[in-house]
């Protein structure tokens, strides 16, 4: 064991050297001198206040003991209670004035070294009496103030123990950082009239709390010589960050320690940080508050930590434990919450149900506004009055609702797409009863023409002619008005002539029987008497088919009422390109002779299964009219023909048909013939090969007609081929020689 003894000896003994040498180091430091007297009469003298030298922190918390009664350094006021947070109480005298005695009446208050403030939260300055004035006067930082108050009363009755408002008792508030002052008291007339009971004026500055007002006071308070004074100390003049500085110097060195700046005047303090306690400015004396011993504010286990504590609540339970605070709760379980969660779950439901009701209320509301609006731009107020008027054999025209057609069309759902251009869209819909109906909903409307629209609906509703879609009516409660058609089954002229894909091609009597039908349709059109409805589109696409493979002529008249979209290049010209009447192209005067060139257009399809515009460029030419025309001028009629239509009995009929169709396309509209010429030449031609006998009766009715219309000859300008002019000749018989 030896040297292990030795050796642990050795090391006791450095550790003691150490000690010892710190505490030296500490004592340098701070006084932690136990021959420092701590205590002088009853009062308690914490450093940095100190009796002896060495024993405070410097000269300025030097407190004097003399027979067990503490004074503020070497002078004569008596300190009553010295406390860490930087208060300290002294006493301080009362004033008395009383004029008929020869008593002072006044008097001086000085701290010693002005480096304490007369607290400005605590003290007030106060006067008593019933023909007093008071005044105090003191020193600020370098510069002096003064203030006072007034007290005056003629009966003792009129006072109110406890308030110190001017009868009887006066208070007014000090100022910040006061060091010293001087109370003088006054009196207006010697208190002769109020002598009996209040024969001398009193003032002081006091701590507030320490003094409550009562009338006795106005009569033998001079019995009572002084009261306590609360000063705000402070260490140094600097504040904690310049104090921080010099550490030599800084006295809230000690652990735990923290600096404050002094709340009145220069200077600092030190306080231990929260959750310790003890004196801030003796190193460590800042000790960790055992809160759980002391006060226990857990409502469960508590367990003390360095500077606070914490509250364990059981497994199972939340919260924070403390006994003011949430305490420790059962931890409610899932299945417990269910019912809260459903409760708060509805709450937010039946608010959203709420606010999306009161949403679509508004929305609804604008809507409808929206839609009168739109009903009255569109016209809708002269259609119906127009409606009310009509007296026709037909049906007039109904306005429908927007809430009529979206249930028609199921919310205009794609799957209800018949087709789409660039006008617009059709839907195919179904109205009450399983009435089916195309809807066509189009891009732009031209509001100047508002009036004419309405005419036109009008006026197409009354047609009805077996081969006109018919009208149905619209709706004017959108944006641009929709158009409701009768619903025609087979689809179009051009899907049956071009998609190869369809069953069954279109025999000649078939294709002749559509030609005819459609020539009829346009021909009674442009004689409708009140004005001439010109279709501005007429184009294989319009022209609809239904199971009997009868001629639907389509969109009548809707190019002008649907005006101008975006393919308006040419102010006011439109139609479909290939179809389009070159005349109008270049003059935008638009005659019934526009639909004639469509109508040849159309022919020409019929005849060839080509489209109006060739895809197949080797052909030279762009339009099939152009190409069409120079084939039958140059005799190559045979090879353009479609072959499904071409037959050993057929061969005259078609040359006949693409004659009349080649008229149709003559660039000078007034070379064209009228429809109703090319309807009745159709009509005469398809008759003709069906009931040959009947051909006399057709001719005297076709002569009567052409002989009133005079014979014309039509001049074809052949456009690209060779710019010769073939001159055409229309017989009596109808039919058309050329040369
Ligand atoms: C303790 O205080 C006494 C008297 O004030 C003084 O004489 C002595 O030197 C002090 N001791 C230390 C270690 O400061
Ligand atoms: C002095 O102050 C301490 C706290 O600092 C307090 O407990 C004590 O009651 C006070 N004594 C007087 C006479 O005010
Ligand atoms: C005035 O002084 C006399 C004695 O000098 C004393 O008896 C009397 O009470 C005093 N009066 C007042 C009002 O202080
Ligand atoms: C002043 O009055 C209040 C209540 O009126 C009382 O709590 C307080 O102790 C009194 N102070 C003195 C110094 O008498
Ligand atoms: C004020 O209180 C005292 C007792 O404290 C009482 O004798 C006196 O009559 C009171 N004065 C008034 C004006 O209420
Ligand atoms: C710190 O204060 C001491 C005493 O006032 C002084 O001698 C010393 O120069 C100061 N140090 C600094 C860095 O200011
Ligand atoms: C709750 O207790 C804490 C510590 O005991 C205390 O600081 C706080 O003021 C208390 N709060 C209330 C509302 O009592
Ligand atoms: C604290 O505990 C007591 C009994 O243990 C209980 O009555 C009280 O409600 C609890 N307080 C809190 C805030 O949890």
């Amino acid at each position: 064991m030896g040297m292990h003894g030795i050796l642990v000896q050795q090391q006791r003994l450095l550790e003691a050297i150490i000690l010892a040498a710190l505490a030296a180091s500490a004592s340098a430091a701070e006084p932690t001198n136990s021959s420092c007297i701590r205590t002088c009469g009853s009062l308690q003298i914490p450093y940095p206040f100190g009796t002896t030298e060495g024993c405070y922190l410097d000269p300025a918390f030097l407190i004097t003991c003399h027979d067990s009664t503490p004074f503020l350094r070497r002078g004569h006021i008596k300190v009553l209670n010295i406390s860490l947070d930087g208060e300290l109480r002294v006493t301080t005298p009362i004033g008395h004035d009383c004029p008929n005695n020869e008593t002072t009446s006044s008097y001086n208050y000085e701290l010693s070294l002005l480096t304490f403030s007369v607290s400005y939260t605590r003290n007030k300055f106060t006067a008593l009496g019933c023909d007093t004035y008071a005044i105090i006067r003191g020193t600020l930082e370098k510069q002096n103030f003064a203030t006072g108050c007034i007290s005056v009363c003629s009966k003792i009755d009129s006072v109110v123990n406890g308030s110190c408002s001017g009868i009887g008792c006066c208070q007014t508030s000090i100022p910040h950082g006061m060091k010293n002052f001087r109370v003088v008291l006054r009196s207006f007339n010697h208190h002769s009239k109020v002598g009996d009971f209040n024969p001398c004026s009193f003032g002081f500055i006091a701590e507030e709390k320490a003094y409550n007002f009562s009338s006795l006071d106005l009569i033998n308070f001079q019995n009572r010589k002084t009261l306590p004074l609360v000063l705000d100390w402070a260490v140094g003049k600097e504040t904690c960050p310049d104090a921080q500085k010099n550490s030599t110097t800084y006295a809230c060195n000690a652990e735990h320690s923290e600096c404050e700046n002094s709340p009145n005047g220069p200077g600092y303090r030190c306080i231990c940080r929260s959750g310790y306690e003890g004196n801030p400015y003796l190193s460590n004396d800042c000790k960790d508050i055992n809160e759980c011993e002391i006060s226990n504010p857990c409502n469960t286990t508590c367990t003390n930590i360095p500077g606070s504590f914490k509250c364990d609540c059981p497994k199972g339970y939340e919260g924070d434990g403390m006994k003011n605070g949430t305490g420790c709760r059962l931890i409610v379980t899932r299945y417990r919450s269910i019912p809260l969660l459903l409760g708060i779950g509805i709450g937010f439901l039946v608010l959203l149900v709420g606010a999306s009701w009161i949403y679509w209320g508004l929305k609804r509301r604008k809507l409808i506004k929206l839609k009168e609006k739109f009903f009255k731009q569109n016209g809708g107020l002269m259609l119906q009055q127009q409606l009310s008027n009509f007296e026709g054999s037909v049906e007039p025209a109904k306005i429908f609702s927007t809430k009529e057609l979206k249930k028609a069309t199921n919310n205009y759902d794609e799957s209800k797409i018949l087709g789409q251009g660039g006008n617009g869209i059709v839907f195919k819909g179904v109205l009450p009863g399983n009435k089916a109906v195309a809807i066509k909903k189009s891009k732009v409307f031209d509001r100047s023409q508002t009036k004419q629209f309405i005419n036109e609906v009008c006026l197409l509703t009354q047609i009805n002619h077996r081969n006109v879609v018919k009208l149905l009516g619209c709706c004017l409660e959108t944006r641009v008005p929709i158009l409701v058609y009768e619903f025609i089954t087979n689809g179009t002229l051009f899907e049956h002539i071009h998609y190869k894909s369809h069953l069954f091609s279109l025999s000649w009597e078939n294709r002749m029987k559509i030609a005819v039908e459609s020539a009829g349709a346009l021909a009674y059109l442009h004689s409708e008497a009140s004005m001439p409805i010109i279709h501005r589109d007429v184009k294989t696409a319009n022209i609809l088919l239904d199971d009997n493979l009868t001629a639907k002529v389509a969109d009548f008249g809707a190019s002008r009422l649907i005006s101008l979209d975006e393919t308006q290049v040419n102010t006011l010209v439109q139609g479909t390109f290939g179809y389009l009447d070159p005349e109008y192209f270049h003059s935008g005067q638009l005659t019934e002779k526009s639909d004639v060139y469509s109508f040849g257009v159309v022919v020409a399809e019929l005849l060839t299964g080509r489209r109006a515009i060739l895809s197949d460029k080797t052909e030279g030419e762009r339009n099939l009219a152009m190409y069409f025309v120079s084939s039958v001028i140059e005799d190559r009629l045979l090879q353009i023909l479609d072959n499904h239509i071409v037959n050993e009995g057929n061969i005259e009929e078609l040359k006949e048909v693409a004659n009349l169709a080649k008229k149709c396309l003559s660039v000078r509209g007034e070379d064209r013939p009228s429809m109703k010429e090319v309807a009745m030449e159709l009509e005469g031609l398809r008759n003709m090969k069906k009931n040959p006998q009947e051909k006399v009766d057709l001719k005297t009715e076709e002569t009567k007609y052409v002989v009133t219309n005079s014979t014309q000859s039509f001049s074809i300008d052949a456009g690209t081929s060779n710019s010769s002019t073939v001159t055409t000749t229309v017989a009596y018989d109808g039919t058309i020689k050329g040369r």
